[in-house]
């Protein structure tokens, strides 16, 4: 993030909440918000905080699904995960703008989805072409350890990758296929591919190189950490070489922002400029997150 996003600990006048960032500028606490009363104009300044450091996290508050929910409706447009939808195993009971990740179950039957395995490295629902910009994800119950998350500052990656590398990606692809879910899974209505040339599968396509639609910066944008993605044009060897190099600074703690959960902790991240991955845990231990999210712009570029 920006050194004047590290600079701007702040709290306006007239209003209580306070912005305190990480110590990278990369994430930020939100102190002082009102679930309660979900007034427009802190809900308006907690946005521009989430602009500014990628992900904000509320600590300490005491919130429902009913509040959850009406903030993101004031924060845009919802986006469904297919999960999410009536009769699978992440639709929430009662309201189905909530997708139910966890590993909890009821009657013997998944009442959440996604287990409880590390998930890799990716953006949410980056196979749909419109993919959300805000995530938010509440802890509704935590393992006594492990499932921990982590989120990648993609604004910062591709700032810091040589420019004979952002040369390379300017104006490129990313292919990801659609056939398998971050589980391996093949997702409902697809079929297991008949080849192995990845670049045959079905896929969704994106700009590697994104300009964010609010705050018109370029970052990376790549989808999910897999075998199966190809920039698009590249030889493919040249393309897993690249995309291992892109991971290298994904995986470096300087881009990160790692969040160890805490009881009643909701984190709200920018998918359009951050990745992010979790940690696995114990699966005798029950974890349960309810997520939203609002819909983003198409990705596209611009020079
Ligand atoms: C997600 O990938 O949206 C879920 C992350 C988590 O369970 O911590």
């Amino acid at each position: 993030m920006s050194a004047t996003a590290v600079a701007s600990r702040s709290r306006p006048v007239g209003s209580r909440l306070e912005v305190v960032p990480s110590s990278n500028g990369f994430g930020a606490d939100i102190v002082g918000f009102d679930f309660e009363l979900l007034d427009e104009r802190q809900v308006a300044e907690m946005r521009a905080a989430w602009l500014d450091h990628g992900v904000v996290r509320f600590r300490g508050y005491r919130f429902s699904d009913e509040q959850q929910v009406r903030l993101t409706g004031m924060l845009g447009d919802f986006v469904k995960h297919p999960r999410q939808l009536k009769g699978e195993e992440g639709a929430h009971p009662d309201h189905e703008e909530i997708l139910v990740i966890g590993n909890a179950k009821v009657d013997g039957k998944s009442s959440g989805t996604m287990g409880n395995s590390e998930a890799q490295w990716h953006t949410d629902t980056w196979f749909y072409e419109r993919p959300p910009a805000a995530a938010l994800l509440h802890a509704i119950e935590l393992p006594p350890e492990g499932g921990d998350t982590y989120f990648a500052d993609m604004y910062g990656i591709y700032e810091q990758l040589p420019s004979a590398l952002r040369k390379i990606l300017e104006g490129r692809l990313i292919q990801s296929t659609t056939i398998f879910d971050g589980a391996g899974r093949v997702r409902t209505g697809q079929t297991a591919p008949d080849t192995d040339d990845i670049r045959l599968w079905a896929h969704m396509r994106h700009p590697i190189v994104r300009t964010h639609g609010e705050s018109g910066r370029n970052c990376l944008y790549v989808g999910i950490d897999s075998p199966s993605s190809w920039i698009v044009g590249l030889p493919l060897d040249e393309s897993a070489a690249i995309l291992s190099e892109i991971f290298d600074f994904v995986r470096m703690p300087d881009f990160q922002f790692k969040q160890v959960w805490e009881d009643g902790d909701m984190i709200m991240w920018d998918n359009r400029c951050t990745m992010h991955r979790r940690d696995g845990w114990d699966g005798q231990y029950t974890r349960v997150m309810h997520r939203t999210t609002t819909l983003g712009e198409r990705p596209f570029y611009r020079y």
